[in-house]
């Protein structure tokens, strides 16, 4: 039986693939941060006998503080981790910042990527086969990063906001696998193609209107399901693979430079001793 943690397993293709495993016999660990969510997730859980192998975390993992909780228990609690699934998002039409003073998506979609694959990397090491599967948009280009204004202060777009999330992820795993030489832990970037799935934010007018129809032209969560499965259970040899739907997208090109990885670091290392203990 193999341990699976996903963040942003409540809702959407992290509910899909958290239910998948747990039908095959696994044990998921679901972290989302509304409770009614939570307890839908443990009765559809239940509903197909596998009960007693799920659980559910509530967590607003927009704070630095919470990903650390969540991942001092996860690491307390389970000596072996076999697969992180990060698929945490949520959409917002206007600029946010958190109770810590971080911008919403730098927090949610990115740091809380970054605390959970470096502090559960030792539990990860113990797997057979470890993945981490992040789920974002990679290959995009490098221009994408607002280096000057990673939290977009100045001028709040959501669509390119977006964009930089990808490339996040991107340099978050040439980053990790850098950090980790030698490591066991296959890092996965997927982007599994439009998916009708919950499209949790807090959207305007018109953004509402483009996720409703985005909601009708995306594929089922069945079908993201099915083509994301392969990387948890077969990833590919090498420490860091990247997809866009089926096609394989070359991670030694710019997009993924890893002098950009390591100034990423360098600048998330502040942020993070900025809020709280040092990460
Ligand atoms: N759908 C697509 O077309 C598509 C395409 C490419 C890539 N992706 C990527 O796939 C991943 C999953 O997307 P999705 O469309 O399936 O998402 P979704 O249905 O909107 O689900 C988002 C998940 O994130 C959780 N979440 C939101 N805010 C949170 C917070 N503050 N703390 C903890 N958890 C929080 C939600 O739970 P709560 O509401 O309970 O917090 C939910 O479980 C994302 O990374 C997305 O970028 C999606």
């Amino acid at each position: 039986m193999k341990t699976i943690v996903v963040t942003g397993g409540t809702d959407g293709i992290g509910k899909g693939l958290g239910l998948y495993y747990l039908g095959r016999g696994d044990r998921v660990v679901a972290v989302g941060s509304n409770p009614d969510k939570g307890r839908r997730f443990l009765a559809e859980a239940r509903a197909i006998g596998s009960g007693e192998r799920a659980e559910y975390i509530q967590a607003d993992l927009s704070l630095v503080a919470e990903n650390r909780r969540v991942v001092a228990h996860i690491a307390e609690s389970y000596p072996v981790v076999d697969a992180l699934v990060l698929a945490a998002r949520y959409y917002r039409s206007t600029r946010y910042e958190t109770a810590e003073g971080i911008e919403h998506n730098f927090a949610l979609f990115y740091l809380s990527r970054y605390l959970f694959s470096r502090g559960l990397a030792d539990q990860m090491e113990a797997g057979e086969r470890p993945v981490i599967l992040d789920l974002a948009g990679p290959g995009g280009d490098l221009l994408a990063m607002n280096w000057d204004d990673l939290q977009f202060a100045r001028d709040y777009r959501p669509d390119q906001i977006m964009m930089q999330c990808g490339k996040l992820s991107d340099l978050a795993g040439v980053g990790f696998t850098a950090e980790h030489p030698g490591s066991r832990i296959h890092y996965v970037l997927a982007h599994p193609g439009l998916t009708a799935t919950g499209f949790t934010g807090d959207y305007n007018e018109a953004d509402a209107a483009l996720a409703a129809g985005m909601h009708d032209r995306g594929q089922s969560v069945d079908a993201a399901v099915a083509m994301l499965r392969r990387h948890l259970d077969n990833p590919d040899p090498e420490p860091l693979s990247a997809y866009m739907q089926h096609t394989k997208i070359d991670v030694g090109g710019e997009p993924f430079d890893p002098a950009a990885a390591r100034r990423l670091a360098d600048i998330t290392e502040t942020v993070l001793s900025g809020s709280g203990q040092p990460a």
